[in-house]
């Protein structure tokens, strides 16, 4: 099977965009399957940096790029990306770039809405982007959602907009917010529509002739297993299974084609708004993780919290996320450390658990149990082989394969696309 999906091992921002990026170049086709403009990935390619959200990371490599069914698009944010990244050099016609027409469409109403009950939590907020991502996805399974082919149907769209401000319009005013009218929503919609309507196409279709044809395709995964809404830190989640299995629902392949299973995980441990997170440092060491990492978000400008490497918690994305291989990004920051520890599983009321538990009291009270080992001195950055890396760097990286159970198929050594050490290529599955 000649197809590889990728996806985050942790709670995001663990270098995905390079890691596709450079699986693209082998790739025929990128298909993104879930989550929407609240993902941040940062491609470098010489001395231009990417910052792509909706798009597919495959674009920059020239590849056909395919937006499926079970992302949740935003047309403002889609045109204003494709207009970026234009504006960069990039080419996004319709001819590279497919957008599944059941994939569900982010009104201007589902930011406000998460903005404003974000506001309503106060302390008990869950950081979301502010994206209208939850929102969404919550209309999606409610069976009210606007999708990209009621675009081409005005009535549709008059019909659902009055459904969705019925409800819509009574949570507003109860958050004390503004209401929106239908008039600007439906003039917006249908002045958007001869935009977006080009790019729509039944994307599974496509796929199936694309696979019939022995194409190689890569699937893109947005945020994280920790952040799956099933799996992760619920609530503390976003609003999409992340899982490698929704590469299939949410393109419309079967199970079978999604192929080699790469995920991805930073040598130490990030996590961007509130939720638990057992090996965060409030020290010098997670202000350094911070700074050389550069751990902002790409999206919100956040700054990222930092801790070491949980082996635990990335044991349980691999198992529950269906990952075959690693891609280990990022051990370059650690470069100069004395000492790294690595979180073995937790001590959790009295009792170890070598998983983080469903309940958030548990996962609240979850201790770290560290095993300690001696950090190098010389620089990792920028190895091309496993030669060139310090003696110790690859004792850690074998340290993290044993506890994970999982073996390294990639490793990342700086932010640059050929800054990469492929142990196997993941397209020979
Ligand atoms: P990439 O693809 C890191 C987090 C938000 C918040 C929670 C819910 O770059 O790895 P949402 O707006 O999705 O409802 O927010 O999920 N989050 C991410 N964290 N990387 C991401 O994407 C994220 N996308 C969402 O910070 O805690
Ligand atoms: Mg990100």
């Amino acid at each position: 099977m000649a197809n590889v999906a990728v996806i985050g091992a942790q709670w995001g921002d663990e270098g995905k965009g390079k890691v596709v990026d450079w699986l693209a170049s082998r790739a025929d086709v990128v298909v993104r399957f879930q989550g929407g403009h609240n993902a941040g990935h940062t491609l470098v390619v010489g001395n231009q940096t990417y910052k792509l959200s909706l798009l597919p990371s495959g674009l920059v490599r020239g590849k056909l790029g395919i937006i499926g069914n079970g992302v949740v698009v935003d047309p403002d944010a889609l045109l204003a990306e494709i207009a970026l990244v234009r504006s960069q050099g990039l080419t996004v016609t319709p001819e590279t770039l497919r957008i599944a027409d059941n994939a569900v469409l982010i009104l201007p109403l589902h930011p406000a809405i998460d903005k404003a009950r974000e506001a309503a939590r106060g302390d008990h907020k869950i950081g979301t982007t502010g994206r209208g991502i939850g929102p969404a996805y919550e209309d999606k399974v409610a069976r009210r959602a606007i999708r990209v082919a009621d675009l081409a149907e005005p009535e549709t769209l008059s019909a659902k907009l009055d459904e969705l401000l019925l409800h819509y319009n009574a949570l507003l005013q109860g958050l004390g917010v503004p209401t929106f009218s239908k008039d600007t929503l439906l003039d917006g919609l249908l002045k958007l529509a001869p935009q977006i309507l080009p790019y729509a196409e039944p994307v599974w279709e496509r796929l199936d002739e694309l696979r019939r044809g022995g194409k190689r395709i890569l699937f893109e995964g947005a945020q994280a297993v920790m952040l799956d809404v099933d799996h992760g830190t619920y609530p503390f989640v976003t609003s999409s299974n992340t899982v490698a299995a929704t590469a299939a629902s949410g393109s419309g392949v079967g199970p079978n084609a999604v192929g080699f299973v790469l995920g991805i995980a930073k040598a130490y441990t990030t996590r961007v708004g509130s939720g638990p997170f057992p090996t965060e440092l409030h020290d010098d060491i997670g202000q350094l993780l911070g700074d050389r990492g550069n751990e902002y978000g790409v999206n919100t400008g956040r700054r990222r919290r930092c801790g070491w490497f949980d082996a635990a918690m990335v044991r349980q994305a691999i198992k529950v996320g269906g990952v075959q291989g690693i891609a280990l990004t990022k051990l370059d920051i650690l470069d100069g450390l004395t000492e790294l520890k690595i979180c073995t599983g937790y001590r959790i009321n009295g009792t170890f658990s070598r998983h983080l538990p469903a309940a958030p009291g548990a996962q609240a009270a979850a201790v770290p149990e560290y095993e300690t080992m001696a950090g190098w001195a010389e620089s990792s950055r920028g190895a091309r082989s496993w030669a060139d890396l310090p003696a110790q760097a690859v004792k850690y990286v074998r340290r993290i394969e044993e506890l994970v159970e999982a073996p390294v198929t990639l490793l990342s050594t700086s932010p640059e696309r050929d800054d990469t050490i492929m142990v196997k290529d993941p397209f020979e599955g």
